[in-house]
């Protein structure tokens, strides 16, 4: 393949260059679990019922419990315990639950609790789960009546950092470096280019590993440089966008501090004005706040105070 023909996570290196081949393990050591996939496939297809959900939540127990404590939370103040997963659907509701339990699969599998340095591995699920909910939320506002680019844009929310999560949950010491880097006044993009682990290159080769759909390859690619997608502009362009709201309403990663985006080309992309958006800021921070106890539940089995502050914005609006 000719150099011009090369995909890039940047408009700048190939993805053989960001990786380097410096994850010799990736495809052996990462897998995704089979529930993980079953689920993914159910949120893809546009006529799942609530029973093949039910069905595929009840064959794994660990999943099935925590649906189970999950709509038993205080948010959804059930009179009588929730105690099946029928039930569960009915009370959270089927779209919601789809996402929380792909969320809950995913946490598991992908354990952040023990992460190198002191760093706070919980905020990157955080981080993901606020992407996937503002996507949605935003696709939603787009097109109010594609239910397929809503389910898209809530599972291309929690994949975007792939590659992040891998790197950190699978690859402890190479994350150190990027880390010790950081700590010697770099940036944790710049230094990630230094040591040829881009996180969307990382990601991104995964991604192909586990055959996931076109457009989910194409968000964790290109969610810092939608412009770079051809084919998937709109939802790659949903996702850059939910992710810079997220950073900016106080569920950052805690990494990519220095985000840029070019608004005029997003807004242009997804058919918004700046007033539209600044309605649907308003609107997604408040839902934020009511969702946040079930990603506490999702992630530590307990619900927390909100956290978004939604002080950052006001920079992106002006
Ligand atoms: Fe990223
Ligand atoms: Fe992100």
């Amino acid at each position: 393949m000719d150099n011009d023909n090369k995909l890039v996570a940047s408009p700048d290196l190939p993805i053989d260059i960001q990786v380097n081949h410096r994850l010799v393990d990736l495809g052996r050591l990462v897998s995704l679990p089979p529930t993980t996939f079953r689920l993914l496939s159910l949120l893809m297809s546009d006529n799942t019922s609530a029973k093949e959900l039910q069905a595929v939540i009840e064959q794994d127990p660990g999943l099935a419990a925590k649906v189970i404590s999950l709509s038993n939370s205080p948010v959804y103040a059930v009179r009588d315990p929730v105690s099946t997963i029928d039930r569960a659907i009915i009370i959270v509701g089927f779209k919601e639950l789809e996402i929380l339990a792909l969320g809950i699969g995913l946490t598991e599998n992908f354990d952040l609790k023990k992460v190198p340095g002191g760093f706070d591995g919980r905020k990157i699920w955080l981080h993901c789960l606020a992407v996937s909910w503002i996507a949605r939320e935003l696709a939603l506002t787009v097109k109010p009546r594609e239910a397929r680019q809503a389910s898209e844009a809530m599972i291309g929310g929690l994949l975007h950092e792939l590659g992040t999560i891998i790197l950190v949950s699978k690859f402890p010491v190479h994350f150190q470096q990027l880390l010790d880097l950081v700590s010697s006044g770099r940036d944790y993009r710049e230094a990630e280019t230094t040591l040829s682990l881009r996180h969307e290159a990382i990601g991104y080769q995964l991604s192909r590993n586990w055959g996931l759909p076109e457009v989910f390859q194409q968000i964790i690619l290109y969610h810092h440089f939608p412009k770079a997608s051809k084919s998937y502009e709109r939802p790659v362009s949903i996702i850059s966008l939910a992710d810079n709201l997220a950073h900016r309403s106080g569920y950052g990663l805690g990494l990519e501090e220095r985000l840029e985006i070019d608004l005029p080309y997003v807004l242009k992309c997804l058919n918004l004005t700046v007033d539209q958006l600044q309605t649907f800021v308003k609107n997604v921070i408040a839902s934020m706040a009511r969702i946040q106890p079930l990603w506490d539940m999702v992630l530590n089995g307990e619900s927390k105070k909100p956290v978004p502050k939604g002080s950052g914005l006001s920079s992106l609006l002006s």
